[in-house]
């Protein structure tokens, strides 16, 4: 497979993402996937390959049709990261994992309130769960666009969550963020309903960001 150096170390830095995420403790196994904007299309991780084992040649790209070359398996949830970067030219990339905290509110179907400042990095006063459908399915990419209108991130009950950047750097530290803040959320609950901070005090909080250089995306 002949491709230019800005393809190979993006290839790499998807692998590098993944392995983090499982080294950060954020996803287990090869439950979570990874996709990039490039060119014309997107390069993602393929389906159930241990991180470890995982080469560039693997990383497969999709044109914005979904087609790719036969021989190459981009992940089950190809479908999601193909539609988010369809209505979200904002994003650039996508980063999928299956945290434990985030995951065990997605299987409450809770969605995360504004318990701490630090939300407003995911775009808005709440960090939405997207209801369940089966993985892989163009219902499950449905509701993941919904629950990402206007945030970087979203819950997927009863699965896990998804966040989204400008670019794999900020996706994967809104990742890493979002499953903070549902640590804390659960954390709360263990003592009781917590307060919550205003939506005018998190778009105030949103305006400082931008100028703290923590912008969006
Ligand atoms: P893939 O290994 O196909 O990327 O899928 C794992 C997963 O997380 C499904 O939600």
């Amino acid at each position: 497979m002949s491709m230019t150096a800005d393809e190979l170390d993006r290839r790499q830095a998807i692998i590098g993402a993944c392995r983090r995420m499982n080294a950060l403790g954020i996803n287990q196994g090869t439950s979570g996937n990874i996709s990039v904007r490039h060119v014309d299309g997107l390069l993602i991780t393929p389906t159930s390959v241990p991180y470890d084992a995982m080469t560039p040649d693997q990383i497969v790209f999709m044109a914005m049709d979904g087609s790719h070359a036969p021989s190459q398996k981009p992940s089950s949830e190809w479908r999601f990261h193909l539609d988010i970067l369809k209505a979200r030219p904002d994003v650039n990339a996508v980063v999928h994992a299956h945290p434990t905290y985030c995951t065990i509110l997605a299987i409450m179907g809770m969605e995360i309130p504004p318990v701490h400042y630090m939300i407003a990095a995911a775009g808005g006063d709440s960090i939405r769960c997207a209801p369940y459908a089966t993985f892989g399915t163009m219902e499950l990419s449905e509701h993941a666009v919904r629950a990402l209108e206007g945030r970087l991130a979203c819950l997927l009950d009863h699965h896990g969550m998804i966040a989204v950047g400008k670019s794999l750097d900020k996706a994967m530290w809104l990742a890493v963020e979002v499953e903070t803040l549902a640590r804390q959320y659960h954390g709360c609950l263990q003592i009781g309903e917590p307060p919550l901070l205003s939506s005018a005090e998190i778009e105030r909080v949103r305006q400082r960001m931008s100028g703290y250089g923590m912008s969006e995306g």
